[in-house]
């Protein structure tokens, strides 16, 4: 069974690297999740790719709470997630690497949480430290081994698109202080969290944002940059499994006790 997942974003849909793959096929409460488990060294690893195997399903539309659900039946308590995203400042660049410490959510049609009253009830998760701290911790490590510039921490403005933002909401977002601005990290790390899933988030700069881009933006360029980082970050995912700890000391899943799941 595998322990920890790997949720691809735009760019990664596949999970090469891995060992003996075979595909799977989990069906949830809300619909049916299709994904790969193969193995990294000695540890079972799954892999999502979110928006489908061929990049068809836009943010807004995704199915996250069938992803956290199928990976949580599958007995999954970590997941390292990637995600493209505009920087907001000049000292975060195109082709470096962020690791997302706090979000701000500026969805607006997302079926958000499991907590929607009937047989789950209604429970109000804690989200003051969204991302967890040791998975964060593990993946610095292996970026900092592979000489990756990696910026531990920035917040993530998660927007609904599918569109890209305008130049006003990217000044508001960045005096609001953000520092990323991306359409998926939102509502899939709450669910993690809601589950008490350890999780965190690879951000992969593909472009200034709106506005600070000297340009209008496009998806080609935002593709364009994933295929040049597509086998680092590959790598940087896989390579960071070493370091994490089977002993969880992050709170990550006291949500479990509120919940009765523990
Ligand atoms: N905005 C929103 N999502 C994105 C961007 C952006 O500039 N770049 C990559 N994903």
């Amino acid at each position: 069974m595998p322990r920890i997942a790997f949720i691809g974003g735009t760019g990664l849909y596949s999970p090469k690297l891995l060992d003996d793959v075979r595909e799977f096929t989990e069906m949830t409460k809300y619909g049916e999740v299709r994904g790969m488990v193969g193995r990294y060294l000695d540890q079972e690893i799954a892999f999502i790719p979110r928006h489908g195997a061929k990049h068809s399903i836009p943010p807004h539309l995704i199915n996250y709470r069938a992803n956290i659900k199928a990976l949580q039946q599958m007995g999954v308590d970590t997941i390292i997630a990637t995600a493209a995203v505009g920087s907001l400042n000049f000292d975060r660049k195109p082709g470096e690497y962020v690791l997302a410490d706090q979000f701000i959510d500026f969805t607006k049609m997302r079926k958000s949480s499991f907590f929607e009253g009937g047989e789950e009830g209604v429970i109000h998760c804690d989200m003051t430290v969204p991302y967890c701290p040791e998975v964060r911790a593990a993946i610095k490590r292996a970026g900092d081994e592979k000489g990756l510039t990696v910026h531990d921490g920035g917040t993530y403005v998660c927007t609904e698109g599918p569109r890209f933002e305008t130049a006003a909401e990217i000044e508001m977002f960045k005096y609001m202080g953000g520092h990323l601005v991306g359409m998926t990290s939102v509502p899939e790390v709450c669910l993690a969290r809601e589950v008490g899933i350890c999780y965190a988030n690879v951000c992969i700069i593909t472009n200034y944002a709106a506005g600070i881009s000297p340009h209008i933006l496009n998806h080609v360029e935002v593709l364009e940059m994933m295929k040049n980082s597509v086998h680092e970050v590959r790598h940087l995912v896989l390579e960071s499994t070493k370091y994490l700890d089977t002993q969880r000391k992050c709170d990550c899943k006291a949500i479990l006790d509120e919940t009765g799941m523990s």
